[in-house]
């Protein structure tokens, strides 16, 4: 259990958030395929983040962790070796659907499992268009389900044009690493961009994609040609909390320091902005082809807004903080096309209308795929569960910070994206 204050006054200053955890994920597994050593810096040290590195390491890859930097001794596009265990992803559907669109048409056998939310999370999406591919892949609930075995692949991939259901970055960079060792290219086709991590640190390594309109096309690849340094910008999703906790303190006026900006993440700042918040990007660059700002965020007098459509996938894992600002907002928040909520850690959307409407009486609604939000409620302090989901877990926190406080049951499960969450909140490093 834990309790958190509410905050005595606004947050200034600076601070500084951990690496991206999208693109901690793709360094340690692009890194393990190239043919040289590459030193990775600012790496989420999340749980999240390590369990792909467990996952790398028990295919034979060597990651020397000195701290400060991590070293990944690649192995080449056909160097991992069959693990001798079960895999786990534990609770990170990043690693398991990347993972599993790396390994299909590999010659060795794999099998995965992970944590109670990740064996609940829909894995047909990753298996259906690998298998089109003809990765020979069998999961439970027919095959939707962890455990998930991919059985060695006797001939390659064929490469395939695919039209994603579901706008999902998990889905497109599964299909893509596929690619990379098929007979011919593949294209995926989404429905609404989603981040482009992927694409950007393919490129960075020397493959061949291209983007036209909504589709993406890679070229398959000899093999992949290694940076030998990558700088992981700071996770915007985890300057999210402290972006929307300094718009509704009074008297705060903070800068968040290297915040990857890539346009395919920056819902949050966009959204924040229609809503009344004062943001500015400071010091704006770019490392490994991706954008980095300091974001400077002082309080503001919000209103609500609605939004949804292609706006979703630039800010799905910003949703839940996103409502918390809409509690403090004037007037009401309708969120649409929400519906990839209900797939994430928890079920986010039965998670916000019943934890968050305990800190804000009857100030949050679900219908259907629509989340709405009637903002300037009365807030009180109560017991929330976090359901183990990092991001409800963080979102009620700042939620009780800026109202009346909050106690948290389970609250350790920030340490996913985030481990020094509370410290950072707690002992005003801001
Ligand atoms: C991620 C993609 C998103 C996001 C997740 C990280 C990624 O998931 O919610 O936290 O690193 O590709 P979906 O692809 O399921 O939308």
């Amino acid at each position: 259990m834990k309790k958190i204050m509410p905050l005595s006054q606004g947050l200034r200053g600076s601070i500084e958030v951990p690496g991206d955890k999208s693109i901690s994920h793709r360094a340690v597994m692009l890194s393990s395929l190239g043919d040289s050593t590459v030193e990775i810096k600012n790496f989420l040290r999340g749980a999240d983040c390590l369990s792909t590195i467990g996952c790398m390491r028990s295919m034979g890859v060597d990651v020397v962790d000195e701290g400060d930097r991590l070293l990944i001794k690649g192995r080449g596009l056909d160097g991992l070796t069959e693990p001798n265990n079960i895999l786990d992803a534990g609770n990170s559907g990043t690693t398991l659907r990347l993972l599993l669109g790396l390994l299909s048409g590999q010659k060795f056998l794999t099998t995965f499992t992970g944590d109670e939310s990740l064996r609940r999370r829909p894995m047909g999406r990753v298996i259906a268009p690998l298998s089109m591919m003809g990765a020979r892949i069998v999961g439970r609930n027919g095959n939707k389900n962890l455990p998930i075995t991919i059985l060695p692949s006797e001939k390659k991939l064929r490469g395939i044009e695919y039209e994603m259901p579901v706008a999902s970055a998990q889905v497109k960079s599964a299909i893509l690493l596929a690619g990379l060792r098929a007979e011919s290219p593949t294209t995926v086709i989404e429905p609404h961009p989603s981040r482009d991590h992927t694409e950007k640190m393919l490129s960075a390594f020397g493959a061949h994609i291209e983007k036209s309109g909504r589709a993406i096309t890679l070229k398959p690849i000899e093999k992949l040609i290694a940076p030998s340094s990558i700088e992981v910008p700071g996770d915007i999703s985890s300057a999210a909390y402290w972006i929307v906790l300094a718009s509704i303190v009074d008297g705060s006026d903070v800068v968040i320091k290297n915040v990857g900006v890539n346009e395919t993440r920056t819902g949050i700042i966009d959204v924040m902005r229609s809503m009344g918040a004062t943001l500015e990007l400071l010091n704006e660059r770019s490392s490994g082809g991706e954008s980095i700002a300091d974001i400077r965020v002082m309080s503001s007098k919000l209103h609500g807004i609605k939004f949804g459509g292609d706006m979703i996938p630039r800010l799905i894992d910003e949703i839940p903080i996103v409502a918390v600002a809409a509690a403090f907002a004037e007037g009401d928040t309708i969120i649409e096309d929400a519906g990839e909520l209900r797939v994430k850690e928890s079920d986010r959307l039965a998670a916000i209308v019943e934890e968050f409407n305990r800190l804000a009486p009857s100030a949050f609604e679900a219908d259907g795929d629509t989340l709405i939000i009637h903002g300037r409620k009365n807030f009180r302090a109560e017991r929330c569960q976090t359901r183990d989901d990092h991001r409800m877990a963080m979102s009620l926190s700042i939620f009780g910070a800026a109202a009346s406080g909050v106690e948290l049951d389970n609250p350790n499960c920030v340490d996913i994206s985030y481990p020094m969450f509370y410290q950072t909140l707690e002992r005003g490093r801001i």
